[in-house]
């Protein structure tokens, strides 16, 4: 059993009931994520994307005052609310992190203390042929994480040709995207494409057989790239970071697990620039009077890796990268400075 295989040397909790038997997922740099967010007595804390519920047990095993848990996956919210059924310090939200700030403001909460977000899929999903994320079983082309909008296949049938080359290579860094997408768009001229098992064969015999080869399936890119546009994962990643500063109280943590150099590059842009607010300097543009003061700092600078004994356990932690800022006490919006000299003359 997957979880079973980590609770034996965990070191994060004492705590027997760390790992479920619900689910597949394994938490991926775990022991470094609960020390990042430092889960000190009465904490509110925000698991963002609880999926397994992995975080969400190591956490609860701290004596934090309250975890929110969201997801925006009904399997995940009911593991969630079965977990919430003994544990009374747990919130289940259902829905997207992106609309964060209005999530905790229905709950009546207005500021917490931490944040953590593991971003992409839980093993649960990607081992599920009916959700249709993985290439490995043949399903239909679903890739849905809460069954809302557009599937993959709705996005295969109605982009045009460069569209779809853009979203391959843009999500998916492929290199092969314009072949792609033209033998798609040919392909589909004779029949829908409609299940994984067809895509997979389709970037098969696009790439010849050297491709089949390598060491990742070659629809690996392209699979990553269609599910991260069905739940426009980049859209949901900017919305949490721009609430992220309105909803943490000084000195609370952001951690952000992300699987993806997009991904990582957004977060690092957002607390480099904070939020965009620093653009970068040009000589035709003036510096600003008065720089404002950061509202995110780096906890620690550069990426948190997953370590050679957790690889060893779980390859799937590849490419994770662990990314912790911390809130300032700088105010989230900046005063302009009419609205200022209005307030001082009131
Ligand atoms: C990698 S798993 C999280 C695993 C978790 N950390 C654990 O230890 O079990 C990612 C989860 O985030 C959820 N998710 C992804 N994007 C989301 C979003 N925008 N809003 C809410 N949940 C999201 C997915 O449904 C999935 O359950």
């Amino acid at each position: 059993m997957l979880g079973r295989a980590v609770s034996r040397d965990s070191r994060v909790s004492p705590v027997d009931n760390l790992f479920s038997t619900d689910t597949r997922h394994l938490p991926v740099l775990l022991e470094e994520v609960v020390t990042a967010l430092a889960p000190r007595a009465g904490a509110t804390l925000v698991d963002a994307t609880f999926g397994g519920g992995g975080y969400a047990r190591a956490l609860l095993a701290r004596p934090i005052a309250r975890l929110v848990a969201i997801d925006r996956d009904p399997a995940a919210v009911a593991r969630a609310r079965a977990l919430a059924a003994s544990e009374p310090r747990l919130l289940v939200l259902e829905g997207r992190f992106g609309d964060l700030e209005r999530l905790l403001a229905e709950a009546g909460i207005a500021r917490v203390d931490g944040i953590v977000a593991d971003l992409g899929l839980s093993s649960d999903q990607l081992e599920d042929p009916s959700r249709g994320f993985s290439f490995q079983a043949d399903g239909p082309l679903d890739m849905r994480m809460d069954g809302v909008g557009p599937t993959a296949a709705d996005l295969l049938a109605r982009l045009d040709e460069r569209a779809l080359a853009d979203l391959f290579a843009r999500l998916g860094d492929e290199p092969d995207a314009r072949r792609i997408a033209r033998a798609i768009v040919k392909r589909r001229a004779r029949a829908p494409l409609v299940r994984t098992g067809e895509l997979r064969a389709l970037v098969a015999a696009v790439k010849g057989p050297r491709a089949a080869r390598a060491h990742h399936d070659p629809a690996t890119r392209v699979f990553q790239a269609l599910r991260m546009a069905v739940n426009d994962e980049q859209g949901e990643l900017e919305r949490l970071l721009a609430a992220s500063v309105r909803v943490l109280a000084p000195g609370g943590r952001l951690a952000i697990v992300s699987f993806h150099s997009g991904e990582d590059r957004l977060v690092k842009h957002w607390v480099e620039s904070d939020g965009g607010r620093r653009v970068a300097r040009s000589r035709h543009r003036p510096a600003p009077a008065r720089e404002p003061a950061p509202r995110l700092v780096w906890q620690e600078r550069g990426i948190v890796r997953p370590s050679a004994e957790e690889l060893a356990r779980n390859p799937r932690a590849r490419s994770a990268r662990l990314r912790v800022a911390i809130r300032t006490e700088a105010p989230a919006e900046e005063e302009s400075e009419g609205a200022g000299r209005l307030r001082r003359a009131a």
